[in-house]
């Protein structure tokens, strides 16, 4: 993994916005895959920015999310989808049947979770995967514990993401229980990853991704077994990190 250090979270966005701008530039019907909660939102200011000022099209590329609650419907603001449409789509020329958010009927639509599979290798995979870090350490929506070799399907949040989320929900009971998530060996597919995070929240689980091994229990640490992973992190979520190997750093 390689770690861009930024000062702040408008330059974490602004960098990952112009890493994204240079794909898309550089393969005009490129496949993203898009990550959605707090940390992304910058980073799409910056996208609808560049796509104002300096027209980059979008035309051609395609869009894979990575997740999305159960029993929310699409039009509903906590849903994945009513968010990318409201942080992205709805400002770029993006055709909207080019934009895919995984959806399961309920939490026993195993079929779901193949079709997403199956949709992904018909545009050929992803091109560049961007990713948030969960608190716990999920990528995605999957928690810890989840097998490295998973695939897309339906994931229960664990309690600590639903309370993470809750801020988002008028109260604790809206916050769904279960979610559909591309899988992790599905991540691990993507031909680069982009890891953003940002703030003082992350500190703790940015110091355990790089200072323990490989496991299951930290989800995000297989992406250090991944030839081309670019971690942006900003100074407070480096903050731990830094005060116990400040001479790496320096
Ligand atoms: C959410 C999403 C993840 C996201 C993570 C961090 O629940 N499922 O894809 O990366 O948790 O969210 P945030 O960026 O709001 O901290």
């Amino acid at each position: 993994m390689k770690l861009i250090e930024v000062q702040n979270y408008d330059e974490m966005s602004k960098l990952a916005s112009e890493i994204i701008i240079e794909q898309v530039q550089t393969k005009a019907n490129s496949v993203l895959g898009l990550a959605t909660g707090g940390t992304p939102i910058g980073m799409y200011q910056y996208l609808m920015k560049d796509f104002t000022q300096n027209k980059t099209s979008y035309e051609q590329v395609i869009t894979l999310n990575l997740d999305e609650y159960i029993g929310l419907d699409k039009n509903n603001p906590q849903s994945y989808s009513y968010f990318m449409k409201e942080h992205l789509f709805n400002h770029i020329n993006i055709p909207e049947n080019q934009t895919y958010l995984p959806s399961a009927k309920s939490v026993h639509d195993e079929e779901a979770g193949r079709n997403y599979e199956k949709l992904i290798e018909s545009v050929g995979g992803i091109d560049m995967q961007i990713l948030g870090i969960g608190e716990n350490g999920h990528i995605g929506f999957n928690e810890p514990g989840t097998s490295f070799s998973s695939t897309t399907g339906i994931v229960k949040l664990a309690d600590s993401t639903r309370e993470a989320n809750a801020r988002y929900f008028t109260k604790m009971e809206d916050v769904p229980t279960h979610a559909i998530s591309m899988g992790i060996s599905t991540i691990m597919k993507s031909r680069q990853i982009v890891l953003l995070v940002s703030g003082v929240k992350k500190a703790p689980i940015l110091n355990q991704l790089f200072q323990t091994d490989v496991n299951e229990n930290l989800p995000a640490s297989i992406l250090k077994k991944h030839p081309d992973v670019t971690v942006i992190a900003d100074q407070e979520a480096l903050s731990i990190l830094k005060e116990k190997k400040g001479s790496v750093f320096s």
